[in-house]
């Protein structure tokens, strides 16, 4: 039986006439642009990670530079960011002005720490991006405690938790992305920044707004970068179904380790104190490639994320050669991505732990 790497239509499938009422209210309302589901999605979503203000922008990427600036980074400033994650957090770091320094990660939990964040700092150091990856949580107090303020990148963490708060909650800024395979998606492009600092999220709107708080007088030079209604209205029907979706994401890892998994392949280990919603289900193997092959010949859904680090990637050259990063290095080498959604059952589960079985006795 086939397992998909993810299942993105089967959570919706229930909700489709809540999702075709919630598109007909913005028909009839005609209003397209930063109108009444925007914001009234902004103070829900805030409110559902424990923040007191939430921006709407175009998407997770911009959401980034949009809130470093409004935490203040500009030229001549160093923004410390992990190797191992997505490249848009660090490729949302030039537009600011400011450099990338790029730091290393636990290979267990595939998060930065405060050793990693430590080695990283220099008296040009303005803000840590702690990415949440994978669905697990970076220790952001701990990060915090170096003097350093954190922007939390939670693209792909919407619905984790942990003992002190919720990501969006955690840092001096958060940065989600609603791109369609995310935790909380939307049909489109769309993200947020979450933040209780009442400037930041001041700064972050007139910023996402061409830099204008009248559309007559233009402070700064900002950005044309927002939610839009349809996705905000959309974004709406799903948010109620998020903490659901999410208890299914860590089922789903229940049944993984129920059918023996953990002795076949490394499991993710979720940071102390964090309860991760994963949003990718990432195994660590030293000979990743014929865990690869079992997979295929089986039908499963498998894909190696980020194989070369950020700091190796072309256009990062004038800010990762040289750079030396052995987790990174060994994570990028032997992660694989498994099938992982909120309705992933027991019998999927069991189907991938014997095709892995199958690679550990071949
Ligand atoms: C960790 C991380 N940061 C940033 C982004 C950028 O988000 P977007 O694709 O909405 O620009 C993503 C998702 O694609 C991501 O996974």
């Amino acid at each position: 039986m086939a397992v998909p790497l993810f299942d993105t239509s089967a959570p919706l499938a229930p909700l489709r006439a809540e999702l075709r009422g919630a598109i007909d209210r913005v028909l009839e309302s005609e209003r397209y642009i930063l109108g009444p589901e925007v914001s009234a999605f902004e103070q829900e979503f805030a409110a559902y990670c424990g923040a007191a203000h939430g921006v709407g922008v175009a998407n997770g990427t911009e959401a980034i530079t949009i809130a470093l600036r409004a935490m203040g980074v500009g030229p001549g400033d160093e923004v410390v960011v992990p190797s191992f994650t997505f490249y848009a957090s660090a490729e949302a770091i030039p537009p600011t002005g400011a450099r990338p320094v790029f730091c290393d990660i636990d290979p267990d939990t595939f998060c930065v720490t405060a050793d990693c964040v430590r080695a990283a700092l220099t008296p040009r150091t303005k803000a840590v991006i702690a990415v949440h990856l994978f669905g697990n949580v970076a220790p952001v107090a701990e990060i915090e405690a170096l003097g350093v303020p954190v922007l939390e990148d939670s693209a792909q963490a919407a619905g984790s938790t942990t003992s002190g708060g919720r990501p969006g909650a955690i840092g001096r800024a958060a940065t989600f992305s609603f791109f369609p395979s995310k935790n909380l998606g939307c049909f489109g492009d769309g993200g947020m920044i979450t933040t209780s600092d009442e400037r930041i999220a001041e700064r972050a709107r007139t910023l996402r707004f061409h830099g204008s708080r009248d559309k007559i007088t233009y402070e700064q030079v900002g950005y044309n970068s927002r939610l839009d209604e349809l996705q905000a209205a959309i974004l709406r029907a799903q948010l109620p179904h998020l903490d659901e979706w999410a208890e299914g994401r860590r089922r789903a890892g229940r049944h993984y380790e129920q059918a023996g998994l953990g002795e076949l392949v490394g499991l993710p280990t979720p940071v102390q104190g964090a309860s991760p919603a994963w949003h990718l289900y990432v195994v660590s193997h030293p000979e990743v490639e014929s865990l690869e092959s079992a997979l295929a010949a089986a039908d499963i859904g498998h894909k190696p994320y980020y194989r070369t680090p950020v700091h190796r990637q072309a256009a990062m050259r004038e800010w990762g050669t040289g750079v030396e990063l052995p987790a990174t290095e060994h994570a990028a080498r032997t992660h694989l991505a498994i099938p992982m959604s909120p309705v992933l059952s027991s019998g999927q589960a069991a189907e991938v732990v014997a095709a892995a079985r199958g690679r550990a006795s071949g």
